[in-house]
């Protein structure tokens, strides 16, 4: 018999959704899928008034938590640091008694203008993104949570359609062996993104 499905909540942020060329065919792809709550975080709290007890809810509800956003300035949109700000709350998330995130599973969706190879040491961005993205691995550890390799789409500029599709099939792809359990999470911690050779760590 195959595992239970697990449920996936995402967690959108992009602040000009009618701009965006690769985030809204990647939401698009997934936004339907069983298991899949999508929740666009601009969408609801266009004044960054963020409801902290239904967000907790959400958090409590869903098993793997997707972080879906452009990469801004080598972090998240503002609204995604807001919520982690005020969502992540001492004696709930973390601390002695919070411990309502344990267990529970963390990925980062994020695309990126800069190409792959211009995210190591001593190309124009200096740093990869697994140094970047530091400050979010260290807040799902700290919360107890298990942080997966991020699933990253790089060099969007100039991007085309067809590649775009490309991306989103995977991301599809992604979420449904991971929703299943079919997702080799060891395997895929060899790797710097999740999708660098998704048939290498997905299970048939
Ligand atoms: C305010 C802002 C900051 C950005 N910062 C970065 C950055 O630090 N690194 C990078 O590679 N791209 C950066 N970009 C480019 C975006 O990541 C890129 O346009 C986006 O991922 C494309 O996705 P979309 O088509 O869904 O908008 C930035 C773009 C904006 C508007």
């Amino acid at each position: 018999m195959s595992p239970p499905p697990r449920p996936i909540l995402i967690l959108f942020a992009h602040p000009a959704l009618e701009k965006s060329r690769v985030n809204r065919v990647l939401a698009r792809k997934v936004r339907d899928l069983e298991g899949v709550t999508f929740h666009d975080l601009y969408e609801a709290y266009p004044a960054f008034d963020i409801d902290v007890a239904h967000e907790q809810g959400l958090l409590s509800e869903h098993d793997l938590i997707v972080l879906q956003h452009p990469f801004f300035w080598y972090s998240t949109p503002a609204l995604l640091k807001e919520w982690e700000d005020l969502v992540l709350q001492h004696g709930w998330a973390y601390g002695s008694r919070g411990t309502a995130l344990r267990g529970k599973r963390v990925l980062s969706v994020i695309t990126t203008g800069g190409s792959e190879a211009a995210y190591q040491p001593g190309a124009h961005n200096r740093f990869t993104m697994a140094q970047l993205l530091a400050p979010i691995e260290q807040t799902a550890r700290l919360c107890g949570m298990d942080y997966l390799p991020p699933f990253v789409v790089h060099g969007t500029h100039g991007m085309d359609r067809q590649e775009i599709e490309r991306h989103s099939s995977d991301y599809l792809r992604a979420l449904v062996a991971l929703r299943d359990g079919r997702l080799d999470l060891e395997q895929a911690r060899a790797y710097p993104r999740l999708n660098t050779d998704l048939d290498a760590i997905i299970r048939h």
